[in-house]
């Protein structure tokens, strides 16, 4: 099959979170099943140009708002996968991805419909019609309707896909963009674009493709309800053939603990004796006190934002903290959140470390030495971290909602891979820490659950096999 990807974000070349890895490894996974990609995302400022080639293909987008002229670049990154920049120097020639310190950047409904519409008119300019047109999140829900109105002709039989990564995010706009994006107003209905009488791009791509899939089974389940639906459950159980939920896989190139060349000492499943190098430098590097005898030192990793739970674990650990657990921290986002981190810190000194930012490295070298890995989401739609963390055997200690209820094991069962709980509480978390504890007490136990972890197969090749039967369905 031919599939055209558009994607706000792609690794190695941009990224916020967990869609970048996401759309940086599907198209491999589905390339090395024989499918033939094209993945389709802006020239952000931050993309490095290096090993990219200016195509001859240039056009210009009409919009009511004004032209707006398009060059591209592209690379191959594998054997049928051909990633396409946007070059539009106006719209994506800035600091971040989707806003700075001061919010979302205004623009953004114009600058993510010039995506929705360019991965369409780049694919026509090359001559590439696509069976599947793959969308991810609301900055490709346009590009649905568009191939039914616009590009109809070009692609009569292309069927469009909808990957929710984050229901959270939907891309509302007052609906003034309406006009200005050339949206006629006969859409601005309920069971069309609108959504509180705002323009939701998300809204949009859900009614118009063919298929919605989700990251998870659990998350699916979760947004066709009337709690997890935020508004959108009734549109998203209308839809037919329900919303398909596909758990995300990893690159297991990139996280793999026995050749990761970010770490001081390599391990694996059968020999985990270079964990213990790799915990050491983690203290070392952040200057942290080891942790007391028999206590654990915890990991985090996320976007500081409201979901992750963040603030759960400010009141949960200063009771472990007390009695010599110790925590690294990275990431970025919320300064409230950072806050609570930095309060933490100033506190305890010595038993917690707090790096705001994005540090690749740092991120393997956590999930390679902390002993568990902490991720108290209220929602999460997959999750990567917890995967990564099972595969380098940091026990995560989740709570049990969307994808984190689906890939993580409770060791109740006996086959256990990590610690789940229910309701996000304090004293929730608490007791799930407390559990963790308990485990770390018992080297055996604890090695068992590790080697569980990592012994899990998480690669993309299952995941891209789903995919294939979603795009299978119903192929026009
Ligand atoms: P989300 O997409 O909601 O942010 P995921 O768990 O799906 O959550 O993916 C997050 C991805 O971003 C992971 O690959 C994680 O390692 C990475 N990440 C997040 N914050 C940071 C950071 N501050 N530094 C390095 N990597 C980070
Ligand atoms: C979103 C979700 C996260 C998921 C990622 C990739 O950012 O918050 O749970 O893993 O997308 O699908």
């Amino acid at each position: 099959m031919r599939i055209l990807f558009p994607a706000s974000e792609v690794e190695p070349f941009s990224k916020t979170g967990g869609l970048a890895d996401v759309a940086g490894a599907l198209p491999v996974a589905l390339a090395s099943r024989g499918h033939e990609v094209r993945v389709v995302t802006p020239l952000y400022r931050t993309v490095p140009r290096a090993g990219l080639t200016q195509t001859a293909r240039a056009f210009t987008l009409q919009f009511p708002f004004g032209e707006v002229p398009v060059r591209t670049w592209e690379t191959t990154v594998a054997e049928r996968v051909t990633v396409v920049f946007l070059d539009v120097p106006s719209m994506f020639d800035r600091e971040q991805l989707y806003g700075d310190a001061r919010g979302d950047y205004p623009d953004n409904a114009r600058r993510f419909a010039v995506l929705s519409m360019a991965a369409l008119t780049d694919a026509q300019a090359a001559g590439f019609v696509p069976d599947v047109l793959h969308g991810h999140d609301w900055q490709t829900g346009l590009a649905p309707l568009a191939l039914r109105r616009g590009y109809a002709r070009a692609f009569p039989h292309t069927r469009s896909v909808l990957t929710i990564h984050n229901l959270a995010y939907q891309g509302g706009f007052p609906k003034s963009a309406l006009p200005e994006l050339g949206l006629p107003w006969s859409d601005f209905v309920p069971g069309g674009v609108e959504f509180w009488d705002h323009l939701s791009m998300l809204k949009c791509g859900i009614v118009f493709a063919d298929a919605v899939t989700t990251v998870s089974p659990t998350y699916a389940r979760e947004i066709t309800s009337p709690q997890g639906g935020m508004g959108l459950d009734g549109v998203l159980r209308a839809k037919q053939g329900g919303v398909v939920g596909i758990v995300n896989g990893i690159d297991t190139t990139e996280w793999n603990p026995a050749t990761d060349v970010y770490l001081p000492a390599r391990f694996s499943d059968a020999d985990l004796a270079g964990r213990a190098v790799c915990r050491q430098r983690l203290l070392e590097e952040l200057r942290l006190q080891p942790p007391a005898e028999g206590m654990p030192l915890f990991g985090v990793i996320g976007r500081m934002v409201e979901q992750k739970g963040a603030d759960l674990l400010h009141a949960a650990l200063p009771v472990f903290l007390e009695h010599g657990a110790a925590v690294v921290v990275l990431g970025a986002g919320s300064a409230a959140l950072q806050q609570g981190w930095k309060t933490l810190a100033a506190r305890y000194p010595l038993r917690v470390s707090v790096r705001f930012g994005y540090d690749t490295g740092l991120a393997h070298l956590i999930e390679a030495g902390s002993d568990f890995f902490l991720m108290p989401s209220r929602f999460e739609p997959c999750g990567l971290n917890q995967l990564y963390s099972q595969r380098y055997g940091a026990v995560p200690v989740v709570h049990a909602v969307g994808g984190l209820a689906d890939t993580v094991t409770d060791l109740r069962g006996g086959d256990g891979t990590g610690i789940t709980f229910l309701g996000a509480t304090v004293d929730a978390v608490q007791g799930a820490l407390a559990r963790a504890l308990e485990l770390y007490l018992s080297p055996q136990a604890y090695a068992e659950v590790q080697r569980r972890g990592m012994r899990r197969d998480f690669s993309w090749a299952r995941s891209a096999a789903a995919y294939e039967a979603v795009y299978a369905q119903g192929a026009r």
